[in-house]
């Protein structure tokens, strides 16, 4: 891999929300890139800028939401934010893939998990084995295959969670943008499924966005930290090197409002506490 071969680059990106005296600035000069396998963190407090800038990439951005100036590179060639809708789609669809927040809302809950991933395929993927396919799918993201038959209200949190990534990997993308995938989650599971998504991104090559307020999440998962404040860009480095030697207060701060986890829990839960913690949110 060339030092270059960046799958994303962001150059001064810069997002705004309204005009004159109340513009708000929710992205203010924004540069990061991702490499090619690499799995990025954006990690920052509340409003400070982290969805709104995923969302930018491929436009996905609230209508309100107004781009004063920048640059998105997809493979270096593509400037996303000069393309038509229609392009656009089509990227959304089979290059970039968002895993978001809620994973109830990205089901229809009246079809289940194996129809609405072949669903997928038949609009991404034509020509492909659609049966085989669900079953590697879900196998990728270790459910085991009978899930195809379940509806979303079936499964636990963490399993829905694992389907939304099994449906994210449908269309067999380059980048995977992950909001916050876990905020909804307890924290057992919610490394587990990080664990999966950094596991994927090397299995398959994936290069990863993730986006969290907690620095406990990146701190064994992501290659790279940027800290994000108030839509500004305020650290940037591997992430054992922030970690280890944070230069900027705001990064201090957020590193010491990560609540402390038992350690011996910290590196992966027990195959044991996460069935404990599925079987909590299976319907009674
Ligand atoms: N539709 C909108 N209209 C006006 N302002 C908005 C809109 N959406 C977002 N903003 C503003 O943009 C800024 C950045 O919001 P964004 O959602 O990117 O924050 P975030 O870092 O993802 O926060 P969180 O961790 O809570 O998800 C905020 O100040 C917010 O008020
Ligand atoms: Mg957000």
């Amino acid at each position: 891999m060339s030092a270059t071969d960046n799958i994303l680059e962001v150059k001064n990106l810069q997002i705004h929300f309204g005009h004159g005296d109340d513009v708000v600035r929710a992205v203010d000069g924004v540069s990061f890139h991702v490499a090619r396998g690499e799995t990025l963190a954006l990690v920052g407090e509340s409003g400070s800028g982290k969805s709104i800038s995923a969302l930018s990439l491929t436009k996905l951005t609230p209508r309100a939401a107004i781009y004063a100036g920048g640059q998105v590179l997809f493979n270096q060639a593509t400037d996303m934010l000069s393309l038509s809708d229609r392009e656009l789609r089509r990227i959304r669809g089979s290059q970039i893939s968002y895993i978001f927040q809620e994973p109830m809302s990205s089901f229809n809950p009246v079809f289940t998990i194996g129809w609405q991933i072949e669903e997928a395929l038949k609009l991404h993927r034509k020509g492909v084995d659609r049966k085989a396919e669900v079953k590697r799918l879900l196998d990728l993201v270790q459910l085991p295959s009978r899930m195809a038959d379940a509806y979303p209200h079936e499964m636990s949190g963490g399993q829905l969670q694992r389907c939304m990534i099994a449906m994210a990997l449908a269309c067999d993308p380059e980048l995977l943008i992950a909001d916050e995938p876990t905020t909804a989650l307890d924290v057992t599971v919610q490394r587990e499924i990080l664990n999966l998504l950094a596991e994927l991104s090397r299995k398959v090559n994936l290069s990863v966005l993730m986006i969290t307020h907690n620095f406990g999440i990146v701190s064994d998962l992501a290659d790279r930290v940027c800290v994000m404040k108030k839509g500004k860009i305020v650290e940037e480095g591997k992430t054992r090197q922030v970690l280890d030697d944070p230069q900027h207060d705001y990064t201090k701060q957020l590193m010491a409002a990560v609540p402390r986890l038992n350690p011996s829990r910290q590196k992966s839960a027990s195959a044991e506490e996460v069935d404990d913690e599925m079987r909590r949110w299976m319907p009674r």
